[in-house]
Order: structure tokens, then C-alpha cells, then sequence
């Protein structure tokens, strides 16, 4: 069920979005039956559609034996329990929050991806908790069909109960939230120790279904689950991978992007999103032959602003260009300030050409530096030509004075020699 605002202008038109609702429907393993839509001013503060479209729905329902009705919108808490009261028992109405948080939730590997998802779970339910519940009602309170009250806000057994619901939740809430901590100083840890290898850190970002694990596998010969599915990746990955001018530099790959992401996921899913925050530079994996390439585009640079990194350095990737018509002009059409290169993460055409795009980025990173090293430290000498560049070096008495360029990580090191 989509819902086309008359004074709003979305990334995708009713129709697409409804096709993307599809894709990620058929990705938590449902089969959708029919889709229809409205276009209102505004929604109805009772049923979110109006009266005679929630009619024509039911009608639909029961003509095509279907068992949920899922809507591309976020519903309020009470949308959901009138529009369930009017479908009637047999059918559940959710959105497309409670969707996607279900593909989370199947597709989550580490234990730190599960606890966020079903910290994210729990967050959209505690406001929602209807009679669906009852069997934490049952573990809660030991009194069988307790939630069953239906009306809510009606005084009595039903309402007690719910609160013992809402009480339960809120206290298995705190339980993850601290079991997150916990998970997450192990993640620090594991990141310091990363950073004290100083190496570049690349980070992968990109639409669902973009190629972004695809390419990983591609760069590092790892093998990354890549699949068909939106949401394949929940957990990021790091791989090191060897860059044409020798140096290693690891590449971590991330959630996908998807329009009208929603907000508990991305509060829920903000630690791991962090890897990105602590990237020297953005690979954006771009599926250049998808219909709506644009707006998945303008979908993950509104994220990257949502989560402040649009200021770091971006290569472009346009992937899957083996299925790209050769008079394509993806450039013209999606018309980027920053490097774009071509690519096809399946086939491996154009990854000599995006690592060197990348290098070229690395090196506009640089800052520059003047040193007087003292000739006992050949290492920092040796690190600036690994890590750096070095325009030019002069010997004298005292050591020798160098000009040259480093990430901004390394500077710290050649502060104490700086002239
Ligand atoms: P999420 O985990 O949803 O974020 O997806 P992802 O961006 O990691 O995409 P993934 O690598 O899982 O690839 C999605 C699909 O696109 C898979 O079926 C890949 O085989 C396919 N794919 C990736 N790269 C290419 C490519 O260069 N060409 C073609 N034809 N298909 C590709």
C-alpha cells in the first residue's frame, strides 16, 4: 500500500517505491500478492488512508487470500491497531520499518548486529504492543492471553498487563544496550589496533544491491557473501588489499543505503556506520544500470549527510557496466563534482583503473611537511616513502631535511623534527 502526497516530492514516484517495497518483501520471503496506492493531502488521522480506500483494501484482501498488508510508509502505533481492528485477526498490517527491521533481522551474522537489530525491534514495538503479544504477556506475567484486551486504553486486566509488557521490554532494552557496550570496547579495541597500523582505510559505501560486497571479493580475493538479496551485508568486513603503486590499504565494507531508511535504524545501527566516520576517503558503489541510478545516488549522499562524513574525499565506482549498454551516458546523467570509473565488479573490467583513481585521491590527501630528520631515524625516512611521497631530500651535518607529503594520521610522528 503506497501513499503519494500531493505537497511532497520524494526521491522515487509511488510506483517505484512500491517496486522497491516488492523487491524488499520478496527479500524477507513473502509473496506479494497485489499493490495498490493513494494520493492524499495528508494522511487520515484514524486509518492513514481514507475510509473508502481502507474498504477497497479489505475487499482486496479477501479476494487474493492475502495475509498481510504492508504499507511503504511508517504508521503511527494507532493507524496500526485500527487498520488490524478493521482487517480483522487474521490479517497483520505492518510498514515498511517493521519490514526492513525483519530482512535485519534474518540477515544479522555477528552478535553485535543481532543485539542492534533487535535493539531496533524492540524500540519500534514498545509504543505498538497490541494483542500480538501476548506471548511475552505469557513469559511476563504467567497469565495466558492477558494482552488479549484489544481495546486499548480501556481500564483493567488488559491494560495492567500491557504495561507488564511494556515493562518487560523496556528492561530487556537496558539488558542489550549493555550488552552492546560490552561488544562495542571489543570493536574499539579491534579498531585502535587497526589505526595503529596507520594503514588508509577505504570505506565502501553504497545503495542495496549495489555490488559492494561483490567488489570486495573482486579487490581482495576474499570471499565475501555477495547475494541477490537487499541487505546481504549487515556486518562490515575489512579486507587489506595491495594497491598498484605497492602500498596496502584496507577496504571495509558497509550497511547498504536505501530510501526511506528508518530512523531506528540507523540510531540502532550508528556504532557500525561509525567505520565510516573513521575512513580517509569513501568508495561509492553505484549500480549504474538500475532504473532509478539517480535517486539511489542523491538516497546515500542524504545518509552520508545525515551521518556528517560528506566532507571526506570520494571515488565513484559505476558498477555492473558488463550489463550497461555501450552508448550509456551514466556520466552526463548523474553529473558528479567528484572521480567516477567504470567498472564491473563481476567480470573484474576497470579495477586497475579504480585503484589508481583511488591512489590519485590518497595523494591529494597528503598533507604537506617539512622535516630535519636526525640520521637515527632512517625509519621515519622509510615511512615517508611507504606511506608518503617524497619530493625532495637534501643530506647535511646536522641530518637530513626532507619535503614531502603524508597522511594526516602519520604527521605526529615528524611534529618533534618539523622545520
Ligand atoms: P547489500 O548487502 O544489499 O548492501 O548489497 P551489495 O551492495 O553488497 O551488493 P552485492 O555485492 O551483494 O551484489 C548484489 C548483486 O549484484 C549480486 O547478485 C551480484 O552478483 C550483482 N553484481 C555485483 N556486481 C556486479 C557487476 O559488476 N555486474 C553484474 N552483472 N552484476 C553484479
Amino acid at each position: 500500500m503506497g501513499v503519494e502526497f500531493k505537497r511532497i516530492r520524494p526521491l522515487l514516484t509511488v510506483h517505484d517505491s512500491l517496486e522497491e517495497l516488492a523487491r524488499l518483501t520478496d527479500t524477507a520471503g513473502l509473496d506479494v500478492v497485489g499493490q495498490t496506492y493513494q494520493r492524499l493531502d495528508k494522511p487520515d488521522s484514524a486509518t492513514y488512508i481514507g475510509a473508502g480506500k481502507v474498504e477497497e483494501v479489505k475487499t482486496l484482501v479477501g479476494e487474493l487470500d492475502a495475509n498481510v498488508v504492508i504499507f511503504d510508509d511508517e504508521l503511527e502505533p494507532r493507524h496500526q491497531r485500527e487498520l488490524e481492528e478493521i482487517f480483522g485477526e487474521e490479517v497483520k498490517v505492518i510498514d515498511r520499518t517493521a519490514l526492513i527491521l525483519d530482512i535485519f533481522a534474518q540477515h544479522a551474522h555477528t552478535r553485535e548486529g543481532k543485539l542492534q537489530v533487535e535493539l531496533a525491534q524492540l524500540e519500534y514495538r514498545v509504543p505498538r504492543l497490541t494483542r500480538m503479544w501476548t506471548h511475552l504477556a505469557r513469559q511476563a506475567g504467567g497469565r495466558a492471553g492477558g494482552g488479549m484486551s484489544g481495546g486499548v486504553g480501556v481500564r483493567g486486566p488488559g491494560e495492567t498487563q500491557l504495561e507488564v509488557d511494556r515493562r518487560e521490554i523496556r528492561r530487556r532494552i537496558s539488558a542489550i544496550k549493555e550488552d552492546l557496550e560490552t561488544v562495542r570496547a571489543r570493536r574499539d579495541d579491534a579498531r585502535t589496533k587497526r589505526q595503529q597500523t596507520e594503514l588508509t582505510v577505504v570505506a565502501i559505501v553504497g545503495y542495496t544491491n549495489a555490488g559492494k560486497s561483490t567488489l570486495l571479493n573482486k579487490l581482495s580475493n576474499a570471499d565475501v557473501l555477495s547475494a541477490d538479496m537487499l541487505f546481504a551485508t549487515l556486518d562490515p568486513t575489512t579486507r587489506k588489499v595491495i594497491m598498484p603503486n605497492g602500498r596496502e590499504v584496507l577496504f571495509t565494507d558497509t550497511v547498504g543505503f536505501i530510501q526511506k531508511l528508518p530512523t531506528q535504524i540507523v540510531a540502532a545501527f550508528r556504532a557500525t556506520l561509525e567505520e565510516i566516520r573513521d575512513a580517509d576517503l569513501l568508495l561509492h558503489v553505484v549500480d549504474a544500470t538500475h532504473p532509478h541510478v539517480v535517486a539511489q545516488v542523491e538516497s546515500v549522499e542524504d545518509t552520508l549527510a545525515e551521518l556528517e562524513v560528506d566532507h571526506l574525499p570520494m571515488v565513484v565506482a559505476l558498477n555492473k557496466i558488463d550489463q550497461l549498454p555501450a552508448d550509456s551516458d551514466i556520466e552526463t546523467i548523474l553529473d558528479l563534482t567528484v572521480p567516477t570509473v567504470r567498472i564491473s565488479a563481476l567480470t573484474g573490467e576497470g579495477m586497475e583503473a579504480l585503484l589508481l583513481a583511488i591512489e590519485a585521491a590518497m595523494v591529494a590527501l597528503l598533507t604537506p611537511i617539512s622535516v630535519l630528520l636526525p640520521y637515527q631515524r632512517g625509519d621515519l625516512l622509510s615511512m615517508m616513502y611507504e606511506r608518503g611521497q617524497v619530493d625532495s631530500e637534501e643530506h647535511g651535518q646536522d641530518g637530513v631535511r626532507v619535503y614531502g607529503r603524508l597522511p594526516h594520521r602519520l604527521i605526529p610522528y615528524f611534529e618533534p623534527y618539523q622545520v
